[in-house]
């Protein structure tokens, strides 16, 4: 079976089937998640949740590549995401393509993901024109902590609900095959993703349960990053099972119970 396509993830809507998506940026719970993902987010996050940065600010292209391979390699089904880091795609059009050509080609992934609205419309399209699929981000975008003035669930205002409907509708003019729709009031994301103008396929974390998808952050709905927002359900205890698991081990190596036996290998003949 060959591996999904940005343009076959429109089908699972037309089929009235959800998107299914979270992130990952490890071959081995990449491979788990395979069967289960229509798409998987190689996320900037993996700068908070894997090196334990305050933001998404510091994390490289080199880093987001290095991780997508090894997704790659864990994987064969589900299409692969790849963020673009925080100044590998804003100063220019052609930046965002040549950002977004080397994390294709140096990682075979599927789509590139950039956050941004209406501002970002023009880039979109020169990458859709030059066989780049693209994923929008609209609503909380972390790569605008500075200017947001932190993680601030957006659409509160008339002005905000305004300006997130004219980004989602710009965005997919613009061809993006979906569009991350983070951290907005519920109402607001629902009243988005019943609209005409919205073709492009929307993808909730914090929105509403009409988008055509839902995505999170695996550490987080394992309950394994120490702490989450709000819109994340926890479906594993992973940090407490991982510290059973280590706890045990000590006790066994500190008591000399560990390793056993059959643990060891016995001399030959
Ligand atoms: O970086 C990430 O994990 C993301 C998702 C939260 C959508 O952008
Ligand atoms: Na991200």
């Amino acid at each position: 079976s060959r591996r999904l396509r940005a343009v076959d993830l429109a089908r699972c809507k037309a089929e009235g089937r959800k998107i299914i998506s979270l992130t990952a940026y490890h071959a081995h719970t990449a491979s788990i998640l395979d069967a289960y993902c229509d798409f998987i987010l190689v996320g900037d996050s993996l700068g908070m949740v894997m090196h334990g940065m305050e933001s998404t600010l510091p994390v490289t292209v080199e880093m987001m590549i290095v991780q997508a391979q090894a997704v790659m390699r864990g994987t064969n089904r589900a299409l692969v995401v790849v963020d673009l880091p925080f100044g590998s795609y804003e100063a220019s059009k052609e930046q965002a393509f040549l950002t977004a050509s080397r994390v294709l080609k140096e990682t075979g992934a599927g789509a590139i993901k950039m956050e941004g609205g209406a501002k970002f419309a023009e880039t979109v399209a020169f990458l859709v024109e030059r066989g780049v699929p693209v994923m929008g981000h609209i609503g909380l975008t972390p790569q605008s902590v500075n200017t947001m003035g932190g993680f601030r669930v957006q659409g509160h205002s008339a002005e905000s609900e305004k300006a997130l409907t004219a980004d989602a509708v710009a965005i997919s003019r613009a061809g993006a095959f979906a569009i991350v729709m983070e951290g907005i009031v519920e109402p607001v994301a629902r009243t988005i993703c019943r609209s005409p103008e919205v073709t492009a396929l929307t993808i909730g974390i914090g929105a509403t349960v009409e988008c055509d998808g839902q995505i999170l952050v695996l550490e987080d709905m394992l309950g394994l990053s120490d702490r989450a927002p709000k819109f994340v359900k926890s479906y594993g205890s992973l940090r407490a099972h991982i510290e059973e698991a280590v706890k045990g081990y000590a006790d066994e190596v500190r008591e000399g119970r560990f390793p056993a036996i059959e643990h060891t290998y016995p001399p030959r003949g």
